[in-house]
């Protein structure tokens, strides 16, 4: 294959992707923008996703386009005649596995010389990221980033008529495209985009300048979606986007909140509502209030603290206080007695002293989460973190990291326990992945639950009375 990309050749710059323009976002309609060609005919495809839900969102449109070609799904990586990758460039290990799979995949790409290697998702927003693939892993044949996955048609035409490499990856936004094609992973529950970007600036983050400007979907859009899942026979749908509380903020016309999109929502004949993720500085009380009327919205809140002390969160950029979120906290339990809340939590961050460590845990006690997420801060470069001071060693990151996590884990076999000889509403996912004879599910609050019953029951929602409370999941019995 040529190594040529005259046609498309458009690098990232991180400067440029932290710019936020006041303009309004325009929509575009997948339909009306490209007109699908057949060229996949014949050829097999496979996807590998890293990274949040908003990735798996996108592979789930990038699979629908690529099907929409008339590519199929390869049955392995050694037989397909496209792999992507769908990266993630959240912290340096999830950037470190993407290259290391590059390295792994060469054998393929030297075996079958026709084979089609790209690159897309988060990791190529960052201009680093690109010059060390087209210096170190020349095999890469096609670059694109989260802005123009509705672009692949014509890349991959590119690619594979005109034999050119192609490279593009937009630093700025555009529009929001409607009416994408998906190929969903699941049946009966499904990803939701309700937004996409981030404006919030933590300044460990490299999701702003690789997600853009914050743009909310029209809520029509959505509603009809939601409206075409139910349809479909979807049982749960997970509304996404990296501040779920900011919705509609960016509506110039008209003033509508996630409150008011969830109201709407509870009023679908959609069993389970879900949604992703959370910033205490915007949740307000009016959301709780909408959620605590129950009905199909679950109780359960995914709620990043991310440090519970306010000189850290200040230096992070969170813009709210240790006060503040404990307020928001006993809120919300005081309103959905029921409810379970899990959270995302940083240490070592540049300059964290040991008694702000302490302040984080003592916050993790008093908030009873029953989970979270814990990382050990990691340095992205073009963000205001990466110039901080960062004094501890490794091993002294670690125990941090080891002592945070017991405290945890306590809370996650709390939030089982609380649950023993009730009876939950399960929706069966499919068999245990350990024993195929057992079914596997979710409860309302968001817990794995195990228990014997006919596969017949998969995609239903069905009652089960928990026996025994794991730390990380629960057994039951199913009583109907
Ligand atoms: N938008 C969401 C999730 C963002 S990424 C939110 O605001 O909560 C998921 C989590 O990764 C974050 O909550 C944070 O805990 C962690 N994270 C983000 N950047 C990081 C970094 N540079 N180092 C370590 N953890 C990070
Ligand atoms: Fe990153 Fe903060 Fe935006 Fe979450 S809210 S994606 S942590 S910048
Ligand atoms: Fe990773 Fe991008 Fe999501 S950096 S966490 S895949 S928004």
């Amino acid at each position: 294959m040529s190594k040529d990309y005259n046609k498309y050749f458009i690098k990232p710059s991180i400067k440029d992707a932290r710019k936020r323009i006041n303009n309004d976002t325009q929509t575009i309609d997948f339909n009306e923008y490209f007109n699908i060609k057949g060229f996949g005919e014949g050829k097999t495809y496979a996807l590998e996703t890293f990274g949040c839900q908003g990735n798996e969102a996108d592979s789930e449109t990038i699979s629908g386009i690529l099907e929409s070609l008339k590519f199929k799904k390869s049955d392995s990586l050694e037989h397909a005649d496209l792999i992507l990758l769908n990266t993630c460039a959240i912290r340096e290990n999830a950037e470190n596995r993407v290259f290391g799979e590059l390295g792994r995949l060469k054998k393929y790409k030297r075996n079958n010389p026709d084979l089609i290697l790209g690159v897309c998702g988060c990791m190529p927003q960052e201009e680093k990221v690109v010059e060390k693939i087209m210096k170190h892993v020349p095999q890469v044949d096609l670059v694109f980033g989260t802005h123009n996955i509705y672009k692949l048609p014509e890349y991959l035409e590119t690619v594979i008529l005109s034999k050119e490499r192609v490279i593009e990856v937009y630093s700025e936004e555009g529009s929001i495209v409607e009416n994408l094609p998906k190929i969903r992973e699941n049946a009966r529950k499904a990803w939701v985009n309700i937004m996409f970007g981030c404006d919030e600036f933590c300044t460990y983050c490299i999701v702003p300048y690789t997600r853009g400007k914050e743009r909310s979907r029209d809520p029509k859009a959505i509603i009809d979606e939601v409206n075409e899942l139910i349809a479909e026979g979807y049982q749960e749908v997970t509304l996404l986007g990296q501040n779920v509380n900011s919705y509609g903020r960016d509506f110039i016309d008209r003033s509508y909140s996630f409150a008011n999109l969830l109201e709407d929502l509870s009023k679908l004949p959609i069993p389970r509502v879900r949604f992703t993720t959370s910033h205490p500085k915007d949740f307000d009380f009016k959301t709780v209030d909408v959620i605590a009327k129950g009905g199909n919205l679950m109780p359960y809140i995914h709620l990043p603290v991310q440090s519970g002390s306010n000189e850290v969160l200040k230096r992070m950029n969170r813009k709210y206080t240790r006060e503040s979120y404990l307020e928001l906290i006993h809120y919300i339990y005081e309103s959905i007695p029921s409810v379970s809340i899990t959270t995302d939590i940083i240490v070592a961050f540049p300059g964290e002293t040991e008694a702000q460590f302490e302040e984080t845990l003592d916050l993790v006690r008093q908030c009873h989460f029953e989970g979270a997420y814990t990382f050990i801060f990691s340095k992205r470069e073009g963000t205001p973190a990466y110039h901080y001071e960062d004094l501890l060693t490794f091993e002294e990151k670690k125990s941090r990291l080891h002592k945070l996590n017991k405290v945890v884990n306590e809370g996650f076999y709390g939030g089982t326990k609380r649950f023993e000889g009730k009876i939950v509403d399960v929706l069966v996912d499919g068999v245990s992945k350990n024993n195929d004879k057992v079914l596997a599910g979710y409860t309302e609050n968001n817990k794995l639950i195990n228990f014997t019953g006919d596969q017949s029951l998969i995609g239903k929602i069905v009652k089960v009375k928990v026996t025994e409370a794991m730390t990380w999941f629960l057994r039951g019995e199913l009583i109907e």
